[in-house]
């Protein structure tokens, strides 16, 4: 009974290792109150986090909700240089974007390229069962919002970077990298 338990266990460590061959990473700055957004936009302005933004998912696909689509300034949308995916089941097909009407469907247009889950809410909450990596920038103060990063269960991940740091305005935060526990 014990080895049929653990040859179960290792046939799904085997199966998840599998689905994950393509790195699927949220990548989300949030306030020590779990605040991410309020009124559709982003409660503060770090400029070494856009920065950074840039720099991890430029040449991978973004995959984001419209809500978060439509709040990037017009002049700033598509994000250049990396194959935007929208999820939508309202928002009609336009050049240079690719809107998908549920999950498999944006998944589909990644073409198993490692890619990057950009928000908001809803959508980190959709897609984080089948994130494999966290990109946190964890901003070190509370803000009002009105939109949340969802729960997260700790134990299914490990910390394997963490640089605190201090905005050019004075703003204290850290960007950290968590793994999925396999
Ligand atoms: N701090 C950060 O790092 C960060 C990053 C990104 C966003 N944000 C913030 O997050 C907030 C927006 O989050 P939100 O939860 O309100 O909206 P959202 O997740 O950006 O978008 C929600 C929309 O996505 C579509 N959608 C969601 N699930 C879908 C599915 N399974 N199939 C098809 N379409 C689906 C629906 O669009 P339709 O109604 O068009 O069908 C839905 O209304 C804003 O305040 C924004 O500033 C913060």
């Amino acid at each position: 009974m014990i080895l049929l338990l653990k040859i179960i266990t290792h046939i799904q460590k085997l199966k998840e290792r599998w689905l994950f061959k393509m790195n699927l990473k949220i990548i989300v700055a949030i306030s020590e109150n779990n605040v991410i957004g309020i009124n559709n936009k982003i409660p503060w302005r770090i400029p070494e986090d856009m920065k950074r933004f840039k720099e991890l998912t430029t040449g991978h696909p973004v995959i984001m909700g419209s809500k978060t689509y439509l709040s990037i300034p017009e002049k700033f949308r598509p994000l250049p240089d990396r194959k935007n995916i929208i999820l939508s089941k309202k928002l009609e097909p336009q050049n240079g974007i690719y809107i998908a009407k549920n999950i498999e469907e944006a998944l589909s247009f990644t073409e198993n390229e490692d890619s990057f889950v950009i928000g908001g809410s809803q959508i980190y909450e959709e897609f984080l069962p089948r994130a494999n990596f966290l990109e946190i920038t964890k901003v070190h103060e509370t803000f009002d919002g009105d939109s949340f990063f969802p729960e997260i269960n700790w134990n299914d991940w490990k910390k394997i970077y963490e640089k605190r740091q201090k905005s050019e305005k004075g703003l204290e935060f850290s960007f950290q990298t968590f793994k999925r526990n396999l």
